[in-house]
């Protein structure tokens, strides 16, 4: 029986960054993974996937409403949908092969199959074909999620789908009803609009991207309207009836109870994932899950089993690529000795619709309620030569600072190319800038990255120089 010092079940990236991290520090690594591809549902049917087609939508999309403004002519512009789906295909493949890459160079032994823990010192894998039966010092549980679903509602996979068939879809559907205007609806709502769906977004809560700055829903609401999408907000759907090729969605206002219908070829789910521990035997072992099915964690990402951990999405917190990463490298860390550290508070948040929206530290609603004294700079990429350069001009940066201290205590952004320029923001906060810090500091010209100084020089003593 092969004898491992980590073993790690699951090979998204919670669980590939920490076997890379296992094997540096040098411990001798095993990673399972019941699928025949490495890097989980971020690689396979999660973030590549859905950025590789907002990339290409959007393409077309500019084709069609700006490039004749840039004074760029063309003949006529169609979509080849299984020429983009090969081109998305590409990319995962790509990355898939540098995943195993990376597993190979550092020495870390790959199983497929189904990992169980048998005791806190056995892990049975079962292939398709045999099993193996493995002894470890450690196991990382890094099993990750999968899409949740409403009462009374199947994803059939064929008319109702869950975001891993909407990024294998063969045809661009007529209407795409979406339940959920969370961050899958409204990436995933933009991909098939640009693509010339009617997309038709039904939101639960009266707001998008609830969970974010309230701003920041407001302007991708307008922003996506002009873009053709159509939303029912304060509506919540209670019944999906599939009809031959057609789905029918029963949906009531949630303020006056009045119901509506709305008609479809496909419908997508998208509210909210869930985690996902099944066949791992958490039950004979004991280990603790909370109401929500996420596995009971301390401060050490340890479970009540000493010895074994979890990571990502199965246990608390936000379900983002990084975060998992993150702590794979944490837990790592904490197995060999260290004393590592995640600052949770300044995990980046970020859409990839166009505009991009990202939130960082606390929001103004959070703020407001705990009661701290704040105040708020904001300025907008209509007044941002850059933006205008490049004809994206929606949106805005919103900095809010202490008003005795000046410390940047959020920032929140919506606007072109956010989700790499709004690093500098992280960064800030995490040295515990003040808004005059970065108020200080030259920015390049012309660039979008002014929008942020601009914003900080309107939240320090609302002194904004192009405005
Ligand atoms: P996962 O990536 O889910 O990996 C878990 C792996 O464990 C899977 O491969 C699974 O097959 C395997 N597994 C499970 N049980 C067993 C078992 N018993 N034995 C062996 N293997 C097992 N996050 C971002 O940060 N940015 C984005 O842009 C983004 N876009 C997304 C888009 C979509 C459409 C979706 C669905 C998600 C997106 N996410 C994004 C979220 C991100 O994918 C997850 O937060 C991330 O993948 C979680 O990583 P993980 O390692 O915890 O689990
Ligand atoms: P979500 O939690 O972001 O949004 C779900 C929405 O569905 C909520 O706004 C909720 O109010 C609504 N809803 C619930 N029940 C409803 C009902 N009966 N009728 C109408 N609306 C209803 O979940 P989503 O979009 O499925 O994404 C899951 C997770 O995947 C995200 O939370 C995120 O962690 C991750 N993800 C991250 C991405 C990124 O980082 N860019 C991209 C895509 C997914």
């Amino acid at each position: 029986m092969e004898k491992f010092d980590v073993t790690i079940i699951g090979s998204g990236p919670g669980g590939y960054v920490s076997a890379i991290r296992c094997a540096q520090l040098g411990f001798k690594v095993a990673i399972i993974e019941k699928y025949n591809t490495l890097g989980g549902t971020c690689l396979n049917v999660g973030c590549i996937p859905s950025k590789a087609w907002l990339e290409a939508s959007e393409h077309y999309y500019k084709l069609q409403n700006q490039f004749q403004e840039f004074g760029i002519n063309f003949k006529e512009a169609s979509v080849d949908i299984v020429g983009m789906r090969n081109r998305v295909q590409t990319v995962v493949q790509e990355i898939i092969n540098g995943v195993s890459y990376l597993m190979k160079k550092n020495k870390i032994t790959v199983y497929t199959g189904v990992g169980t823990i048998k005791d806190k010192s056995t892990v049975e894998i079962k292939g398709e074909e045999n099993t193996h039966t493995i002894t470890t010092d450690k196991i990382i549980i890094a099993t990750g999620s999968k899409p949740a679903s409403l009462p009374g509602i199947t994803i059939d996979k064929k008319r109702v789908i869950s975001s891993t068939e909407a990024l294998a879809l063969k045809e661009i559907p007529k209407h795409l009803m979406v339940i959920g205007g969370g961050v899958i609806g409204v990436e995933l709502g933009s991909v098939f609009a640009r693509l010339g769906s009617k997309v038709s977004i039904v939101e639960y809560l009266d707001t998008l991207i609830a969970s974010m700055d309230s701003s920041l829903g407001k302007q991708l609401y307008k922003s996506l309207r002009k873009q053709g999408m159509d939303f029912y907000l304060g509506t919540k759907v209670t019944k999906a009836n599939v009809l031959d090729n057609e789905v029918q969605l029963i949906a009531e206002n949630v303020a006056n109870q009045k119901e509506m219908t709305l008609q479809g070829d496909y419908c997508l789910m998208a509210i909210g994932r869930k985690p996902y521990s099944d066949n791992l035997g958490l039950e004979e072992l004991g280990i603790k899950t909370d109401k929500q099915g996420r596995i009971n964690v301390d401060e050490n990402l340890e479970t009540n089993v000493k010895g074994i951990y979890a990571i990502g999405d199965v246990v608390r917190g936000a379900m983002l690529a990084h975060k998992a990463s993150e702590e794979g490298v944490f837990v790592a860390e904490t197995i060999a000795g260290q004393r590592p550290h995640i600052n949770y508070a300044l995990i980046p948040n970020i859409i990839y619709t166009q505009p991009e929206v990202a939130g960082v530290g606390l929001t103004e609603e959070v703020l407001k309620e705990a009661g701290r004294s704040i105040k708020t700079g904001s300025f907008p990429f209509k007044a941002n030569a850059r933006a205008k350069i490049s004809m994206d001009t929606d949106g805005f940066i919103k900095v809010i600072a202490d008003k005795e201290t000046d410390e940047i205590l959020g920032v929140h952004m919506i606007g072109p190319r956010i989700a790499d320029s709004y690093t500098e923001a992280v960064v800030a906060m995490e040295f515990r800038a003040s808004a005059e810090d970065i108020a200080r500091m030259s920015h390049g010209h012309p660039t979008f990255s002014e929008t942020f100084k601009e914003a900080c020089l309107a939240a320090t003593d609302d002194r904004p120089l192009h405005i």
